[in-house]
């Protein structure tokens, strides 16, 4: 194997060597898990990952754990107490080739790993921790791609040798499906770039002509906005800026506070470009390859690796209005009133067209929130639009903190997002150990009484927060059920919902497992079943039909066309029955 390798990488002919490699992965149709890793003598030599590292213009990193500097065996207090100070930054986990946002899934189950200590509260640098630091749960090697070219030979490498591949992008991912133990992974986040494409026709179709943004995989939310705002468009995008826009993101659904105009990512893509299993590029729309470009739309990163994706734009607004801070109540008497007057004025605030998301925190009594109201004709003012959240300022035993704000003009939707973003940003902590687990709330239950009442009862005794993002439906139940990959639940879908399950440093604990089984069960009871793909820590519920219900057996049927031996695989992605 190793040797017909090298003979490909010697031929100068690229025409060539793909003709050779596809050869020879028909000739691996075994391949799949269980996957060739480290230490096995099927894994490549130093020297073959040398001769590899040359395919891609030396752009292979070998990793490391960065959390090593505060381990006893290679232990620096300096760097250990600026680890320490930086764990928690977005854009510091994003530099890393070997990281994600949340730390758990750099460990193994058994919690091997390396996590970085807390900082101590008097700001010095944590102690060395006594215990062996290894890469856990990630990748051993890294590529840090730079163009299609790159993701190509790290598939074809992938393929040749059975690697566990990964695709990893920013790695928000809250079910660690970027990582994993002894994987090899492409790294998309630096292809950024981002171009506008007036009169874009869908290659082979005759749609009519719009104006699109064509934007690498690793574009990101906030880059996208301030690329459309540059531009004097608007395009969907989710509420935290490192997230990656055009990858995991728009992959597994998409939701963001323009979701009630615009609908889901899903709906907002109109073609991709892809590195198929077998290396080869193609364009996926709804004329060329239909099916894929139908799995691709909320089936996930277990189909191909995205390259490009194609989204739609929308004119500037005109204005937005913000509404965004926080209410802290005295005592659980009036949080439980104020929880319930809030979910009571939920289909309200829609109806005013507030969108956004607001979150709970037990432990203070408090409730965070930042809405949105967009227009492209005349504005209603700023006390308007607070006026819809006037019940919950007015809780006896509750103190509101609301502040407004209103932005004109082409810039206007990113000057708002900016403005509430310190907001965001502080209610989705990174660099920690959690869990994060949802449910879709559907229109049927918030609309029934006795639903909003099991709504504000889970709300008022969870024990963890609960992220409320009324953010979708409106335009996101005005597509057809089946005319995406998402579970057909979101297209009768009002707002969803997230419970964050934090633990310790060093990684989970027994306790953090038994909250998320119990906080699992009660979810169930209220909500249903139904989750965010995305946003999901499967747990008493079976993961196939809880992410994509009925729309499960036509994933699994075009996996098995387009990825027959298994090189895109991840946890709890189509077809990781067959192991990931
Ligand atoms: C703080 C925070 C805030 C969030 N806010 C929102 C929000 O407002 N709205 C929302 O909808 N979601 C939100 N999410 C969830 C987010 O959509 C998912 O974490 C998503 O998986 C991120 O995709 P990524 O590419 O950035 O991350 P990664 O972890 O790098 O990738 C996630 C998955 O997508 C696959 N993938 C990535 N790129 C590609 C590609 N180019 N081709 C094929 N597969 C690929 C990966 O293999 C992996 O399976 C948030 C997550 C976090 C942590
Ligand atoms: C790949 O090549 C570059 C440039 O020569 C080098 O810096 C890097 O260390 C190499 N990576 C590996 C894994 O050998
Ligand atoms: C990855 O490549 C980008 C350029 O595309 C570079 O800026 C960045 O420093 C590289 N990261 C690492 C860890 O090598
Ligand atoms: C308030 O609720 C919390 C969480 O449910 C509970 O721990 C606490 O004991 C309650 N306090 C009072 C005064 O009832
Ligand atoms: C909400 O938006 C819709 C669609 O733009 C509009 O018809 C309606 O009047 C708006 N409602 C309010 C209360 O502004
Ligand atoms: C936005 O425009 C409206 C209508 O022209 C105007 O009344 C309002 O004062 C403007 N707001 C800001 C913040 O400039
Ligand atoms: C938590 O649950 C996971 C999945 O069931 C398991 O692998 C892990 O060992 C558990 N951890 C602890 C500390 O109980």
């Amino acid at each position: 194997m190793i040797h017909s390798y090298s003979l490909i990488m010697s031929s100068h002919k690229r025409s060539l060597s793909l003709m050779l490699l596809t050869g020879q992965l028909v000739a691996l149709a075994a391949a799949g898990p269980p996957y060739c890793l480290p230490g096995s003598p099927c894994y490549p030599s130093e020297a073959s990952w040398s001769q590899f590292n040359a395919t891609v213009g030396g752009r292979l990193i070998k990793t490391t754990p960065y959390g090593a500097p505060c381990y006893a065996a290679t232990y620096n207090a300096d760097e250990c107490l600026s680890l320490a100070q930086n764990k928690g930054k977005l854009a510091f986990r994003d530099s890393l080739p070997a990281a994600l946002m949340y730390t758990n899934w750099e460990q193994t189950a058994d919690l091997s790993g390396c996590p970085v200590p807390d900082l101590p509260t008097d700001g010095s640098a944590p102690p060395p921790v006594n215990a062996i630091c290894t890469l856990g749960g990630m990748s051993n090697y890294v590529v840090n791609a730079t163009g299609v070219d790159d993701i190509v030979a790290s598939v074809q490498w992938a393929a040749t040798f059975n690697l566990r591949f990964r695709i990893k992008n920013t790695g928000h991912c809250y079910a660690g499906r970027s990582a994993g133990e002894g994987s090899f992974s492409v790294w998309t986040v630096h292809m950024n770039d981002a171009e506008l494409v007036d009169d874009f026709v869908p290659k082979a179709t005759s749609l009519a002509p719009q104006t699109v943004i064509s934007a690498g995989p690793g574009v990101n939310v906030g880059g996208l906005y301030k690329f459309g705002s540059d531009n004097g468009v608007v395009t969907i995008g989710g509420f935290t800026q490192t997230v990656g826009a055009s990858g995991g993101y728009i992959l597994g659904g998409g939701t963001g506070p323009l979701g009630p105009k615009f609908g889901l990512g899903v709906d907002n893509v109109v073609q991709f470009e892809v590195v198929m299993a077998d290396g080869s590029r193609h364009t996926v729309n709804e004329a060329l390859k239909p099916d894929l470009f139908w799995a691709l739309r909320g089936g996930g990163g277990a189909f191909a690796v995205v390259t490009r994706a194609y989204i739609k734009t929308y004119p500037a607004f005109k204005t937005v209005n913000t509404v965004s801070g926080q209410v802290v109540c005295q005592d659980n008497s009036s949080y439980g009133e104020m929880i319930s007057v809030m979910v009571d004025l939920q289909v309200a605030a829609r109806n005013a067209n507030q969108t956004g998301i607001w979150e709970t925190d037990p432990a203070t009594r408090g409730l965070a929130l930042v809405s949105f109201a967009t227009f492209t004709g005349d504005a209603e003012t700023v006390d308007q639009s607070l006026a819809v959240y006037h019940p919950i300022t007015i809780v006896p035993g509750c103190q509101p903190f609301l502040a407004t704000g209103q932005f004109n003009g082409s810039g206007s939707w990113l000057a708002a997002y900016n403005n509430v973003v310190p907001i965001l940003d502080a209610g989705g902590t990174v660099g920690l150990n959690l869990f994060s687990t949802s449910r879709l709330i559907s229109n049927d239950l918030i609309n029934d009484p006795a639903g909003r009442e099991k709504i504000k009862q889970f709300i008022i005794t969870s024990p963890v927060p609960t992220i409320i993002q009324n953010a979708v439906g409106g335009a996101t139940n005005q597509v057809s059920p089946d005319a995406t990959a998402v579970n057909p639940g979101w297209r009768n879908v009002f707002a969803f919902m997230d419970g964050p399950i934090a633990g310790p440093w060093q990684g989970i604990t027994a306790t953090q497992n038994a909250t998320l089984e119990a906080l699992s069960t009660s979810q169930t009871a209220t909500f249903g079943t139904a989750v965010y793909y995305n946003e999901q820590q499967p747990a008493n519920v079976d993961w196939q039909d809880s992410q994509w219900g009925s729309n499960y057996p036509r994933l699994l049927s075009i996996k098995r066309k387009v990825d027959p031996n298994g090189v895109f695989s991840c946890r709890n992605c189509v077809g990781s029955e067959a192991g990931f």
